[in-house]
């Protein structure tokens, strides 16, 4: 029975108000999950990272161990931590997370669909590895910095405006409660989101972009 017709049968007309209102709370807090992405976001799935065919040559010469960041961390810890995740990556079923409306400014969010144990890695952040950004609401930085045959340097970005997965909804806090991991593996970065802190079933996940993220754009400071 329709909302309607349950308080006309009912006969209250303040019943009616309420349950309608509920139900379109219910509507404004839809959930999404990734295999909803293509209909309502035209956002293609991807399960791992792509590479841009006019960077691949330059990437595939590149070594990764020579970038500053490789030296600055303990490369072996990572792969051992998270080598197993990289090399089957996500899937588009799973239900651990979900899209939902945040706030009229923030836009949409993830939040946990269940109760997430802290050290649960969330998702890798996949998107197309390019050095086309034109805009950057929906770029990780990526740590190799190449260089074109002029030694000119090519800065390059996972933008994952078009193709991605949940993570390029993750919103920025500045007590997050998901780390940002960039783990070197088989000569590329890999970026995972990892709950650093227990997280209750329908709170929302953050992490922290960086202070340049904010320098042209307006924060909420949560
Ligand atoms: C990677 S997207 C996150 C998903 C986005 N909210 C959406 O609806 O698709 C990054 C954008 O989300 C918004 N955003 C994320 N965190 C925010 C915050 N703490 N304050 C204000 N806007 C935020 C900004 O518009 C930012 O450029």
């Amino acid at each position: 029975m329709s909302v309607e017709n349950y308080s006309k049968y009912l006969g209250v007309e303040y019943f009616q108000d309420s349950l309608v209102n509920l139900a379109k709370k219910k509507e404004e807090r839809r959930k999404y999950f990734q295999d909803d992405f293509p209909k309502y976001f035209g956002v293609e799935y991807l399960q791992q990272s792509i590479v841009d065919p006019d960077v691949l040559p330059l990437l595939e010469k590149h070594d990764i161990t020579q970038d500053p960041q490789y030296s600055q961390i303990n490369v072996q810890r990572r792969i051992d931590l998270h080598g197993h995740y990289l090399e089957r990556g996500g899937f588009p079923e799973d239900r651990r997370v979900y899209v939902a409306l945040s706030s009229p400014e923030m836009g949409f969010g993830v939040f946990a669909n269940v109760y997430i144990p802290a050290w649960s890695i969330i998702a890798e952040y996949t998107g197309i590895i390019t050095n086309k950004f034109p805009n950057t609401d929906y770029a990780w930085i990526y740590y190799s910095t190449l260089k074109d045959s002029n030694a000119d340097e090519i800065k390059l970005k996972v933008d994952s405006r078009a193709k991605g997965n949940i993570a390029r909804f993750v919103n920025h806090s500045e007590n997050p409660n998901c780390d940002v991991v960039h783990v070197p593996y088989k000569n590329r970065w890999r970026t995972l989101y990892i709950s650093n802190k227990s997280i209750l079933q329908d709170e929302e996940l953050s992490v922290y972009y960086g202070s340049n993220y904010w320098s042209t754009r307006t924060k909420i400071n949560n």
